[in-house]
């Protein structure tokens, strides 16, 4: 990757789809800080108005909705994306990773002011097609990227690895346990949202034409049950560990689809052989600052 790169001396207007999520609030407050005008489109502004900093400009809106997207990207310079599937939703709902991106491309045929479009994807989606995994909810996510790739707007792609979030408000959080399942077979190289929303900020400076991957990693890897360890020691909170066999998982990934989803991503994270290939994205918009212990005495 180029080392001599140029920023924006004026920041643009940001907008963004996915604000209030686990991962867009964090990414939300540091562009905020970043000295950016962001504008959220938000399905229920006034829930969003309680969770994002005041100065993000709420507009109300939802993917599902043509003109919605067109309003609100004919407002902005950059569009992030920070979309998920929801755990109990299924292949045939409406998606906001599939039909919402299909919508926002249907949006950019006749607009040509949008400068750049940015998505937060994943690291371990690259375990689809490893050991016959074969999950739609990756292929998906896949399709996302090929979507964002093919338009005419340069793109901004970040492929993050597993969160420090989860052990706080996400998958591995039940109450006062941190669940875990099945043998973790690899490190991972936990990022907190902090860390990664400095480095969207800085990415979304870069002033050029080009499309760029980055690989989002900490500095440290651990396997979940390392990492797990690593909280629960750290944290003020009182917390404890449970695992459960990946056998259990299975019977109960027939029973809905929450716990199909459980089921899956357990699979994949417990077996994608995570390698360390952030050095790059460091050079370009700086390393993290946050590890797990200091993440942990924080939460
Ligand atoms: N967890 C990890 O460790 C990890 C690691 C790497 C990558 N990722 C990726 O990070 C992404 C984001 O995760 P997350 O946990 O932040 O997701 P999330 O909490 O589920 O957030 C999803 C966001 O999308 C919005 N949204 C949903 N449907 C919409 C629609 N029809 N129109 C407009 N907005 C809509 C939601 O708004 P509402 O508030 O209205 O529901 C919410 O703001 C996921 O794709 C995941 O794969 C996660």
């Amino acid at each position: 990757m180029c080392l001599s790169v140029n920023y924006y001396e004026k920041m643009n207007k940001i907008g963004v789809i996915g604000a209030t999520g686990m991962l867009g609030q964090p990414v939300v407050k540091e562009l905020v800080k970043a000295g950016f005008e962001v504008k959220a489109l938000v399905r229920n502004a006034e829930k969003a108005a309680k969770t994002l900093p005041a100065e993000v400009a709420l507009i109300q809106g939802d993917l599902k909705d043509m003109t919605q997207i067109k309003a609100f990207i004919n407002q902005i310079d950059t569009l992030y994306l920070s979309l998920s599937v929801k755990q109990a939703s299924r292949q045939s709902h409406f998606q906001p990773e599939r039909e919402g991106i299909q919508n926002i491309a249907k949006a950019l045929e006749d607009h040509t002011k949008l400068k750049r479009i940015a998505y937060l994807s994943s690291l371990v989606q690259n375990y689809q097609g490893t050991n016959g995994f074969d999950w739609w909810v990756f292929a998906i996510k896949l399709q996302a990227v090929q979507i964002i790739k093919s338009l005419s707007i340069p793109s901004t792609v970040f492929y993050p690895s597993t969160f420090m979030e989860n052990f706080t408000v996400g998958s591995y959080r039940q109450g006062n346990r941190i669940l875990l399942a099945g043998d973790s077979a690899h490190a991972m190289y936990f990022i907190a949202a902090e860390d990664y929303g400095r480095q969207v900020a800085k990415a979304l400076k870069l002033v050029d034409d080009q499309n760029y991957d980055f690989v989002i990693q900490g500095r440290e890897g651990f396997n979940a049950d390392a990492a797990a360890k690593i909280f629960v020691e750290n944290t003020p909170k009182k917390l404890k560990i449970n695992k459960l066999p990946f056998g259990f998982m299975k019977v109960f990934g027939s029973l809905g689809a929450k716990f199909s989803y459980g089921r899956h991503i357990i699979e994949a994270l417990n077996n994608y052989p995570e390698a360390f290939a952030a050095e790059p994205t460091w050079e370009v918009l700086g390393e993290p600052t946050i590890d797990l212990q200091k993440f942990a005495n924080m939460h």
